[in-house]
């Protein structure tokens, strides 16, 4: 089973639409995927419906230790289950932060997800707050998007100061790369921060997929779904979270296991 935190300094850069995406991407294409929610504000249940926002999670399971299998919440497709925070009060907020801090309980879960899991993707709260550092220590891998606007350029030496610290302190983190997002095709400065940021990070530490700012990604946001189930038509955008997939699939070597039945064909 293979760990991928999705993490960043600032906030409102796209975690939680790249890690439900991501997560929706690497499902469909067969591996049995975990969504898992750390962030107290709940975005992903937020992002998928009022109903998953006020279902249990996470919250319940590290402070009521309720059982862990009757809070993975079903979607439609069975190779996807979501573990959402979990509604919460503030001083359950303010406790979730002792409990997850050391990283034990997040231990606990992974090693309750292995044999069910070929991949488990936390969507972290932004920032390196206690939550983010239980999960920094458990995770494999860490995804950091990097919004194409000129600010981020400030915010990037504080943030991989904070992943220099964090790779100090345990084996190494397998940083499986920075992803620009919200690039605006139209918009001179943002092709000059995309222009900057690939100076910066030359591959592999840069994803070489790129989502674009694009008005699809809030219509499917309305509607509570990943962009895949948007339409049956094409959506661009859809697809490079495909393509995302792939490159995530090669970066943390998610093996494909050859098809068992040796008569596997696409006919009879
Ligand atoms: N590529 C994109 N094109 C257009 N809108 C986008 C794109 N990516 C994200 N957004 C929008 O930007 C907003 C912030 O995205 P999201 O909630 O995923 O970010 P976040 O980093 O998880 O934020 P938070 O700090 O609140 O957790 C949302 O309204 C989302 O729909
Ligand atoms: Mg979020």
């Amino acid at each position: 089973m293979k760990t991928l935190l999705i993490s960043s300094e600032k906030g409102g850069v796209g975690r939680t639409t790249i890690a439900l995406n991501l997560a929706y991407a690497l499902a469909k294409r067969g591996w049995r995927t975990s969504l898992v929610d750390l962030d107290p504000q709940g975005g992903v249940g937020r992002l998928l419906s009022p109903k998953v926002m006020q279902a249990p999670g996470l919250c319940q399971y590290a402070l009521e230790g309720h059982p862990l299998p009757t809070l993975m919440y079903a979607t439609r497709l069975k190779s996807l289950q979501v573990l959402p925070f979990g509604p919460s009060t503030p001083q359950e907020r303010a406790s979730m932060s002792v409990a997850l801090g050391d990283g034990a309980l997040l231990k606990q879960l992974l090693d309750e997800l292995e044999t069910s899991n070929d991949i488990v993707i936390f969507d972290a709260p932004s920032g390196f707050g206690p939550i983010v550092q239980g999960a920094y220590w458990n995770v494999d891998s860490v995804i950091s998007p990097l919004r194409a606007d000129p600010l981020t350029l400030r915010g990037i030496p504080q943030f991989l100061e904070q992943l220099a610290w964090i790779q100090e302190q345990r084996e190494p983190l397998d940083i499986a790369g920075f992803i620009i997002n919200m690039w605006d095709i139209q918009d001179p400065t943002s092709a000059e921060v995309v222009q900057e940021i690939q100076q910066s990070f030359p591959e592999p530490t840069l994803f070489r997929t790129m989502l674009p700012l694009d008005r699809q990604v809030m219509k499917a946001a309305a509607k509570g779904v990943p962009l895949g189930l948007l339409s049956r038509n094409l959506v661009p955008t859809a697809s490079l979270f495909d393509q995302l997939a792939m490159e995530c699939e090669s970066k943390l070597s998610l093996i494909e296991k050859e098809p068992e039945d040796e008569n596997f064909a696409l006919v009879d």
